[in-house]
């Protein structure tokens, strides 16, 4: 640890010259928003349906912590819920799509209750051309609001059930960014934690800086509060969230994600740090150091790659070739040997030919990824990517991608493979979800392990050795508890 910063010398060498001051970021008062519409909620209930990223799935949870506070309870049945809301993704058009066609399937429902309030919200709430849809389309709809003024949402439900029109509020830029919301957090062993917010790298196939805005992190101290505020609730796992988290700081000029990572490190009772996403462009040496030195940062990167083809590359605007892509798996290996790598591909973007797929198969081939999640290229209305027009036929596009989710499960098997009879140190989250028979835990390299146990060991670090490898899951046996048995 000594080359890396403690939290009390980071806070010091800050000094108040590079404070971030409230200046630069005007505060909004939630609690007074709260306060004003007070507990409307009380005796009804609320079901939010999520999709896409781990950021929606939190910006979830900061919702149902402000509907809770409104005396909202939860229910998982949409047909006995009195406030029903959508936190939309824009990333691809078929998560779109299916939104449509949920909200279109709920409108014998809201002629049976016109008190039923039903909300938009998420970064299709963000794009004009969904708002001027639901106005014109599905006027069913109560309320819309976006990303960047989600903290609004009680005032926003007062207005709407006094409203026979839609209201559409939605903010096109970020203001402040916002601490103290409340948050329902679920499980009690993992959590989320947003350290950052927006994107600047504008791929050109991206939405998400239009949606999300440009980049914005929270003050080191501010997430080091909560993360020990979650410590002492008991969470044992905390995963940092952001677009891009290796650009953490750099808004702020104080310190940056290697030094975040180092100050969470030295919070007692967190037993596992993770972060995602990051970036290859910026992902630091120093970085790659305070990874391999911080014993509570998990061996496990998401390091999206997008193609294996420098002139696809290049098109994407990702800022970086297959070449430094390469070099930095190879440094990132060096420094962290037992590491897991996982990634992001498109395959099918405008002009991709056969040979430059072929390098993107032969790159996955060379880096042996741990898993990938794979899309075909998606054009999102306003990107610079739809004005490409060579478009790869959809048949083409889907035996692409056929081709790469069968070279990448090969490759997953047999990494798996190799961990047949290995001991590993799991953190047991729980009952599985697909079967309350067996508990469900997470390897440092974040691979699910199921086995046989009891459920008193939910929380706990245990060994486990993998008896039969599978292509996105290990099954194993938990070895009697002794010290010294990790690997
Ligand atoms: N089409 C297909 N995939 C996309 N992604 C982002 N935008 C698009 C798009 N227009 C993928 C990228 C990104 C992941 C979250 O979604 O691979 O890393
Ligand atoms: Fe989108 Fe690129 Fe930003 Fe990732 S880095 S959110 S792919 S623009």
């Amino acid at each position: 640890m000594s080359d890396l910063l403690q939290l009390e010398d980071l806070t010091q060498a800050q000094g108040d010259m590079h404070r971030p001051t409230l200046v630069e970021r005007e505060s909004i008062d939630y609690k007074a928003i709260a306060k004003n519409v007070g507990r409307i909620g009380e005796g009804k209930k609320y079901h939010i349906k999520t999709y896409g990223c781990q950021m929606n799935e939190h910006d979830t949870e900061i919702m149902a912590g402000m509907l809770e506070e409104m005396g909202y309870t939860a229910t998982n049945d949409h047909h006995e819920a009195d406030f029903i809301l959508f936190n939309t993704c824009a990333v691809r058009e078929n998560a779109e799509d299916k939104v449509f066609g949920e909200i279109g399937r709920l409108k014998p429902l809201k002629n049976r209750n016109p008190q039923l309030i039903l909300g938009l919200c998420g970064c299709m709430a963000q794009e004009k051309v969904v708002q001027e849809l639901v106005a014109k389309t599905y006027p069913w709809v109560d309320v819309v609001f976006g990303t960047h003024n989600l903290h609004q949402l009680p005032e926003l439900i007062d207005k709407a059930r006094n409203s026979q029109e839609t209201i559409i509020e939605v903010w096109d830029k970020a203001g402040a960014v916002i601490e103290n919301l409340p948050k329902l957090r679920k499980e009690g062993i993992r959590a989320w934690v947003n350290i950052q917010y927006g994107c600047n790298k504008f791929c050109t196939y991206c939405i998400v800086p239009y949606t999300r805005g440009r980049e914005r992190s929270r003050l080191l101290e501010d997430v080091v509060a909560e993360v020990k505020e979650l410590a002492g609730l008991g969470f044992k796992e905390i995963t940092l969230l952001g677009q891009n988290v290796n650009d953490y700081g750099i808004d702020l000029k104080a310190y940056d994600f290697a030094d975040l990572l180092a100050a969470v490190n030295e919070i007692e009772e967190i037993e596992r740090i993770r972060f995602t996403t990051s970036n290859p462009w910026n992902f630091t040496d120093k970085l790659i150091q305070t990874i391999a030195n911080c014993e509570k940062v998990a061996e496990h990167i998401h390091l999206p790659v997008q193609s294996g083809n420098n002139t696809i590359l290049r098109r994407m605007n990702r800022g970086y070739t297959r070449e430094f892509y390469l070099d930095l798996v190879g440094r990132i290996r060096a420094a962290i040997p037992d590491v897991s790598l996982t990634t992001d591909i498109i395959v099918g973007f405008p002009g991709e030919t056969e040979e430059q797929f072929l390098d993107t198969l032969q790159l996955v081939e060379e880096v042996r990824f741990d898993g990938a999640y794979t899309f075909i290229y998606s054009p999102r209305a306003g990107t610079p990517a739809t004005r490409f027009k060579e478009l790869v036929s959809e048949t083409e596009q889907k035996d692409r991608l056929q081709r790469l989710i069968d070279v990448q499960n090969r490759i997953s098997r047999e990494i798996n493979d190799e961990m047949k009879n290995q001991i590993v140190e799991v953190l047991v989250e729980g009952e599985s979800k697909t079967n309350p028979d067996v508990l469900q835990g997470r390897t440092r390299t974040n691979k699910i392990v199921l086995f046989s146990g009891t459920r008193d060991l939910a929380g706990q670090i245990v060994q486990v050795r993998i008896t039969e490898p599978q292509t996105w899951l290990l099954k194993g046996e938990l070895v009697p508890q002794r010290a010294g048995l990790a690997v």
